[in-house]
């Protein structure tokens, strides 16, 4: 391996530049050269890249966002797209890539690898439903944003005894209002892998009220079964019913802007520096990511087929915690 690039693609997550400097500094330490695409799989049909030294990435670590730019790349999901690629690679010399992100980024990476290029994936996602890893790159920064906007909510809920509906991101996975919906003490929690009932939620929100709760909080993921629009509509028309008033607030993209974590900075440097390692070995066509605490190779065909589904007894759990 002579030469290596690295992309980060699909929505960003904070920790991705923890992921590039650790892969750009432990690839230089092997003597090899480092190429960023810029924007995701765009950059690598386009051949839009920057050589990377030590000191492109100082300063970044504890950033958000990607230093390199991401997209959702709709021509890289064609043949044609992913064939004008490997051409780029070519005419460029690079031998290798390591592509940072989630699902369909990985899903992308697996076609390239099944096309013969050498990549190693790193799992990047505040989703956190990427199968290979327990915990994805992001999650964890994402979450504590989320937990800082219903802490705060809560009190202007207290103070005019009202309910808040707060939307956090997971469009087909509920990990996040899961997580977020524990760690704030709510008193309801929505997900897209369960239908929940509004005529139940309303009764367990006036359960709380009548036992003196001040306040009371539901976490919908933006996947959710039940919409939010749809609660915020029942929770409308039966306002007199209820006696209680509800305030929407979603928090969207604002979730994955944030500067990244401890956790983050630290999970981003480490598949990172492990991705380059794999790369080193020829163990190509894997997904680096954590489980049980160590960093473990997946390979692409079970993470594309694998399912990393919730822990539905968590949502007992919160159930409880909320009484
Ligand atoms: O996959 C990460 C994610 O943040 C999802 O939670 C969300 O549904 C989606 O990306 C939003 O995508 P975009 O940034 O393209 O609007």
């Amino acid at each position: 391996m002579k030469r290596l690039a690295i992309l980060t693609s699909g929505g960003d997550a904070p920790g991705m530049n923890a992921a590039i400097r650790a892969i750009v500094r432990t690839g230089l330490d092997r003597g090899w050269e480092i190429f960023g695409v810029r924007d995701g799989y765009a950059g690598l049909i386009s051949g839009d890249s920057l050589q990377l030294g030590p000191r492109d990435v100082g300063g970044i670590i504890q950033r958000g966002g990607t230093m390199l730019g991401s997209a959702r790349c709709r021509e890289f999901e064609t043949e044609e797209g992913r064939r004008k690629a490997i051409a780029q690679m070519d005419r460029q010399g690079i031998e290798g890539l390591i592509v940072i992100g989630g699902n369909g980024s990985q899903t992308g990476a697996w076609e390239l690898s099944r096309m013969g290029v050498p990549v190693v994936g790193v799992a990047s996602t505040i989703d956190n439903d990427l199968y290979g890893s327990d915990i994805t790159i992001g999650v964890n920064t994402a979450m504590d944003v989320a937990l800082e906007a219903i802490d705060r909510l809560k009190v202007t809920a207290s103070s005019h005894h009202r309910a808040f509906l707060v939307e956090v991101m997971g469009r087909n996975c509920g990990y996040l209002a899961l997580m977020a919906g524990i760690a704030g003490g709510a008193e309801a929690i929505m997900i897209p892998e369960r239908k929940t009932d509004p005529e139940k939620v309303a009764a367990d929100l006036r359960a709380a009220y009548d036992k003196g709760k001040a306040h009371a909080i539901i976490v919908v993921a933006e996947g959710a079964q039940t919409s939010t629009e749809e609660m915020a509509d029942f929770f409308r028309v039966h306002r007199e019913r209820l006696g209680f008033e509800l305030r929407v607030t979603k928090l969207g993209h604002v979730q994955r802007g944030g500067s990244p974590g401890s956790f983050d900075r630290i999970l981003g440097t480490l598949l990172g520096a492990a991705a380059t390692e794999r790369m080193a070995a020829g163990t190509y066509g894997v997904l680096m990511g954590m489980i049980k605490g160590e960093t473990v190779a997946t390979r692409y065909e079970e993470v594309v087929s694998g399912k990393k589904p919730l822990d539905m007894r968590l949502m007992e759990l919160a159930e409880i915690l909320a009484k």
